[in-house]
């Protein structure tokens, strides 16, 4: 099988990416610098698979290096996962965000170009819809963005249509993820928030661990069945299946391609708290707190397209997701950092 550079790979979907590529066979390189991850996650994704893969520690900002491992590691595709994520971050420091998302995509297409590699999977997001007009979102809703983060994931958006525009030998995927949790059915992954987490569900799980006291509930008075927000759950394995489900379509044909990787399910902030509680065995405390800004009440996938296009369907439920999340946050309650696990 080829070789695929997954950059930003030690990250949470991009760890979890890794398993279900190796499981699938293929051979993978990761990039990262490591800025927001731990070269620990991928010491267990190696014992998790039972092998071993070339980690390169660099920047996707270097051109120069990103094309020499290319060409050293004869890559056929990429799966772009390196960037930053932090939507509170991004309007407080809106150049890093443009310049590692944006100005960081730029320099790995263009090493990419370059060394002749034509095949990539990118890490969109759901928030590229901006304030839903339109409730399931499909891949034809309106775009906008409404922060920097966003506005980085549709500025490459735009560039990944017009590199194909320009040259369609381009094999390109957008995937949209909604909102990823859970972990590694092993307990051995998952997601290690530096410090105060801002999603819910590694907030919750600090929470159900006694780390914090108790969860602040951002508004109840949302337009929602109980009043809180609503969003698209997904499990990381599912959507690290989808992942190597989207790569393998690359080999089809050429193309630009969206499409949403949710689960078509929304559920409210209070549902998610009552079932995490029911996984850890232990209630969430919590308080009604005002709302975030920029919060938008329900946010979740139509995700017809995936199955027709990429024949993948998440698999697993909330209670999987609330499960899988609280068995890495038990066997984890430091997250890498603590390594005697
Ligand atoms: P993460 O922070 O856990 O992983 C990102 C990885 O990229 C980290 O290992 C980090 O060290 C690395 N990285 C960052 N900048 C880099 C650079 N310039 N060069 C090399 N490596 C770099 O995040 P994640 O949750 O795994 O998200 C992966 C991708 O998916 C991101 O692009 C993110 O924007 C996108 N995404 C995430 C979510 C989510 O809720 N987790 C939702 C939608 C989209
Ligand atoms: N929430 C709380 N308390 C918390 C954290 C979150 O009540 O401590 C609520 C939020 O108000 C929202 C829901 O839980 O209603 C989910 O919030 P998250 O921060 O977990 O997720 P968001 O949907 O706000 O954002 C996520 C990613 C973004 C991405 C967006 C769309 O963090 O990067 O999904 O894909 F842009």
């Amino acid at each position: 099988m080829a070789n695929i550079l997954v950059t930003g790979g030690a990250g949470f979907i991009g760890s979890h990416t890794c398993v279900e590529l190796i499981k699938a066979g293929h051979k993978i390189v990761v990039l990262d610098n490591f800025v927001n991850s731990d070269v620990e996650s991928l010491t267990r994704v190696k014992t998790i698979c039972v092998t071993d893969f070339p980690v390169e520690k660099g920047d996707v900002l270097d051109t120069g290096f990103v094309r020499s491992l290319l060409k050293k590691h004869k890559i056929e595709s990429v799966i772009h996962f390196a960037g930053l994520k932090a939507v509170g971050e991004s309007v407080e420091q809106p150049l890093a965000y443009y310049n590692n998302n944006v100005v960081g995509t730029y320099s790995l297409l263009s090493a990419m170009n370059d060394a002749g590699v034509h095949k990539i999977v990118f890490s969109s997001s759901a928030t590229v819809y901006g304030d839903p007009q339109v409730l399931p979102l499909t891949e034809s809703h309106p775009l906008s963005a409404t922060n920097p983060y966003g506005r980085s994931k549709l500025i490459v958006e735009d560039m990944l249509r017009d590199l194909y525009k320009s040259d369609n030998q381009w094999q390109i995927s957008i995937l949209r993820y909604f909102n990823p949790c859970g972990a590694h059915q092993s307990g051995l992954i998952g997601e290690d928030p530096k410090g105060i987490p801002n999603n819910l569900v590694p907030f919750v799980a600090q929470v159900a661990s006694g780390r914090r006291e108790k969860l602040n509930i951002w508004g109840n008075d949302y337009d929602t069945p109980d009043g809180t927000g609503v969003r698209d759950y997904i499990h990381v394995v599912d959507l690290a299946e989808g992942h190597v489900k989207a790569l393998e379509s690359l080999s089809v044909g050429s193309g630009c391609v969206a499409v949403n990787l949710g689960t078509g399910k929304g559920y409210s902030v209070k549902e998610v708290a009552t079932a995490f509680g029911n996984a850890a065995g232990t209630a969430i405390p919590y308080i009604i707190a005002n709302r975030r800004p920029g919060d938008i009440a329900s946010c979740y996938a139509d995700c017809s397209f995936a199955k027709e296009y990429l024949n993948w369907s998440a698999k697993r439920n909330l209670v999987d997701m609330m499960t899988d999340h609280w068995r890495w946050q038990q066997n984890n309650p430091d997250g890498y950092s603590d390594c005697t696990n």
